[in-house]
């Protein structure tokens, strides 16, 4: 009767739910895309949930997507969303605790710190630290075995990462003190921060210490190799930040430096994680593309397999299409939210959306809608061959520049998992770079598949923001060269 009453003609749909604040919270949580398929199916692409007592309101499809992710500054924000939950993990003065000005300037420290020749170093040291983590690992000792793929490629992204991105300093020291701060830090991504993130519990004061005591770790790199005590030998992003200076001319202060490294920790990690665990987990459960790809190496690079260099990736679109198809199914990010600033009318609908709500998009749902994926639950790297599907924005799309690049606007793309508009992701290159690199490099060392050899992957776990495959999952590997 309430909701019947509230009835406005101008609202969009609300999901039927008995209970005031809790809404339609567990079922959203359970499995937020069968969520969103059900009530797309009941109520269309725009309506509003209950979620822990907020009014959030879901746009779908192209359009959805658009809407949101393209939204002017004065009309919808995301600091004022994330922020809460963000700053005391990454600390003061970045990214959400900012003027949006400000972060599209970090945006573009990051994105021109990236360069080819950036990435092409990283290619080596990636390469490096997964060879010796497959002949190290005691998930991975003798000839074959089980190992339980989030957990391990959770640890492994973590070497990779710290040691091309974040430099040897920090790689290091994930070997003994930084590992127990990145947990404790990690910890304050809980999803029960998202009401009580300001909340004097254990796990928050844990969170604090650590921050603080990473914050001193990295200004303290930063000190060292300011006084020339380390020669400059690497591409990472300590380096380029050091010599990075805002618009005004002021360079950026060490505890920016390290919040902004921090940020990049984690918004790298959970991301490629659960990437590269899901494409592990995939292969296994189709374990002749696994074939495939060593075919394709051997094809373009040569029979003897010579070490991989960054123009190498270039060359393999097979293994570009195993991470592209991967993200089509199991983008880490489901949900993407913006407070409304003004009263917003949704495009091409009569609806009014109220400052009092808040936006919620979802590109992976058009990523699995079949109206623009032929049978869209299959995994199929083949699908994006050549020619067959092309979402790469049209020459007339249109673009704008936010500083940090100049990005189209992508708005007929039903494919955006690193989302799009002036939030959209600066770390696809790395990330790419880093899971076809990790990709390349188990295809030559291991054949995999399912225990037993069983078809299908396991469920998804939604339960922390960023979604990954339920652990544990297990798969049997097999050394190929059988000397090692
Ligand atoms: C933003 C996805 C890897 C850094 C985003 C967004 C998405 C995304 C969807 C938009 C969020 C929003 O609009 O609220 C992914 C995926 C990744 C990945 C799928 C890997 C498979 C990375 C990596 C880094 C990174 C490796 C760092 C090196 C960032 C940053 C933003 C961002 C700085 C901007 C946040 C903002 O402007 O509010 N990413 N990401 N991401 N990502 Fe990624």
């Amino acid at each position: 009767l309430q909701q019947l009453l509230w009835k406005d003609p101008h609202a969009p749909p609300v999901v039927f739910h008995w209970f005031p604040v809790i809404g339609s919270t567990i079922t959203y949580g359970m499995d937020p895309y069968k969520f969103f398929f059900a009530n797309k199916a009941k109520y269309g692409d725009v309506f509003t949930f209950v979620l822990l007592g907020r009014k959030m309101t879901v746009c779908l499809d192209t359009k959805g997507n658009n809407f949101i992710l393209n939204g002017k500054l004065k009309d919808v924000n995301a600091e004022e969303i994330y922020s809460p939950l963000c700053t005391p993990v990454f600390g003061k003065d970045v990214v959400y605790d900012c003027p949006n000005s400000k972060l599209m300037e970090q945006k573009k420290f990051v994105k021109f710190g990236l360069t080819n020749e950036a990435l092409r170093s990283y290619v080596t040291l990636i390469t490096a630290e997964v060879e010796n983590f497959v002949k190290s690992h005691q998930a991975f000792k003798g000839q074959k075995g089980t190992f339980n793929v989030p957990k391990v490629m959770a640890e492994l992204t973590i070497y990779t990462a710290s040691r091309s991105l974040q430099g040897e300093e920090v790689r290091n020291m994930f070997d003994s003190s930084f590992a127990e701060l990145y947990h404790d830090l990690d910890m304050g991504f809980s999803p029960i921060n998202f009401m009580l993130s300001w909340a004097p519990l254990p796990h928050n004061r844990a969170r604090d210490n650590a921050r603080e005591a990473m914050i001193k770790l990295y200004s303290s790199i930063v000190e060292k190799r300011r006084s020339g005590q380390v020669k400059k030998e690497s591409h990472d992003m300590i380096w380029h930040l050091m010599d990075c200076k805002y618009k005004d001319g002021t360079p950026v202060p060490n505890h920016e430096i390290a919040g902004i490294m921090i940020a990049l920790l984690m918004a790298g990690q959970h991301s490629s994680s659960s990437t590269i665990a899901w494409i592990l987990l995939r292969l296994a459960s189709k374990p002749h593309i696994i074939e495939e790809l060593l075919e394709e190496q051997k094809s373009v690079l040569g029979e003897d397999l010579p070490p991989l260099t960054y123009d190498d990736l270039q060359k393999l679109p097979l293994h570009a299409h195993v991470v592209r198809e991967t993200l089509r199914l199991h983008a880490p990010i489901h949900s993407i939210m913006r407070k409304v600033k003004q009263p917003l009318v949704v495009d091409g609908t009569n609806y009014v959306i109220p400052p009092s709500h808040t936006l919620m998009s979802s590109p992976g749902v058009s990523a699995q809608m079949p109206e623009h994926f032929a049978n869209p639950s299959v995994w199929d790297p083949h699908r994006w061959d050549a020619g067959s599907l092309n979402f790469e924005a049209a020459e007339d799309d249109e673009k704008i520049d936010y500083g940090w690049g100049v990005v189209s606007k992508g708005t007929n793309s039903p494919y955006l998992p690193f989302g799009a508009g002036r939030h959209r992701c600066i770390g696809e290159q790395f990330a790419y770079t880093q899971l076809q690199t990790i990709l390349v490099a188990f295809v030559r060392e291991f054949r995999l598949r399912n225990i037993g050899g069983e078809e299908g992957v396991v469920g998804t776990d939604y339960s922390s923001l960023f979604s990954r495959p339920l652990a544990p999952a297990f798969v049997e590997w097999e050394r190929r060269n059988k000397e090692n």
